[in-house]
């Protein structure tokens, strides 16, 4: 594991921007596009915003860009609290990409398990030489966490823990805001060339750490203890 450490989010999303433009210009050089899966939450808002800007804004390859998302909230496209309004509002309406180059989870199917569904075939689109029972390498996956160690949407304790789909869908009452959500499963999160974590402040540093101390105990508590990709995993921490 590789690890790096800011003292803000502010900085932490400035230096990651120039790691994730050096691996889009790396993936594009050796595979012809970058793929990436992008997290929720507050956390990697200044990385959206520098990813949006100069340089990165003009030296990252956009048009080799495809952008999934790692989780959605259960609520229309355009409304604030989802992962791609968020995204939206912080980076696409900074950069110019190809909208077929955007891979959102569509929330307008009539429940979430039709969505995951149509997410699996929307992945199933753009890996079109993975076969049954394998999983699509994403070249980068970027993940928050939160203070119970959650990751994307698999929350502790829930039965998507153990999905071996591609997406799932999830109920999970305790979610902020309180809705369904989609989530990529822990088999295609572990499957990406490259997991980047980025968290920040005190409670999610000692949830790290308890991972540390005792992985086996932490993989029962913490679905973040069950990300080990078979590539690069990168942990980003900031202190505030
Ligand atoms: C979401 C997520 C989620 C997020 C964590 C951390 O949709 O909420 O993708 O997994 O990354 O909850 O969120 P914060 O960065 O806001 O603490």
């Amino acid at each position: 594991m590789e690890r790096r450490e800011y003292r803000t989010v502010e900085e932490a999303g400035c230096d990651l921007a120039g790691l994730i433009s050096e691996l889009a210009r790396t993936a594009v050089r050796d595979r012809g596009r970058f793929t990436m899966a992008l997290a929720g939450g507050n956390t990697p808002r200044p990385l959206y915003r520098n990813l949006g800007l100069p340089p990165w804004r003009e030296k990252i390859p956009w048009d080799q860009c495809h952008l999934f998302w790692g989780d959605e909230r259960w609520l229309p496209a355009d409304d604030p609290a989802g992962n791609y309004a968020m995204v939206r509002q912080t980076l696409l309406n900074s950069i110019r990409i190809p909208e077929q180059n955007i891979h959102r989870m569509v929330t307008e199917y009539p429940s979430p398990a039709a969505g995951a569904k149509a997410y699996e075939e929307i992945l199933g689109q753009n890996f079109p030489d993975i076969g049954p029972g394998e999983y699509p390498a994403l070249d980068l996956i970027l993940l928050g966490m939160g203070n119970d160690g959650h990751v994307a949407s698999l929350f502790p304790g829930t039965e998507a823990l153990a999905a071996r789909g591609w997406v799932v869908a999830v109920q999970y009452p305790l979610a902020d805001p309180p809705v369904a959500r989609l989530t990529m499963t822990l088999p295609l999160i572990n499957q990406a060339r490259c997991v980047l974590f980025l968290v920040a402040g005190e409670k999610k540093k000692e949830v790290l750490a308890a991972i540390d101390r005792d992985p086996a105990a932490a993989a029962r508590s913490y679905p973040a203890a069950r990300v080990r990709p078979r590539g690069r995993l990168i942990r980003a921490v900031a202190d505030s």
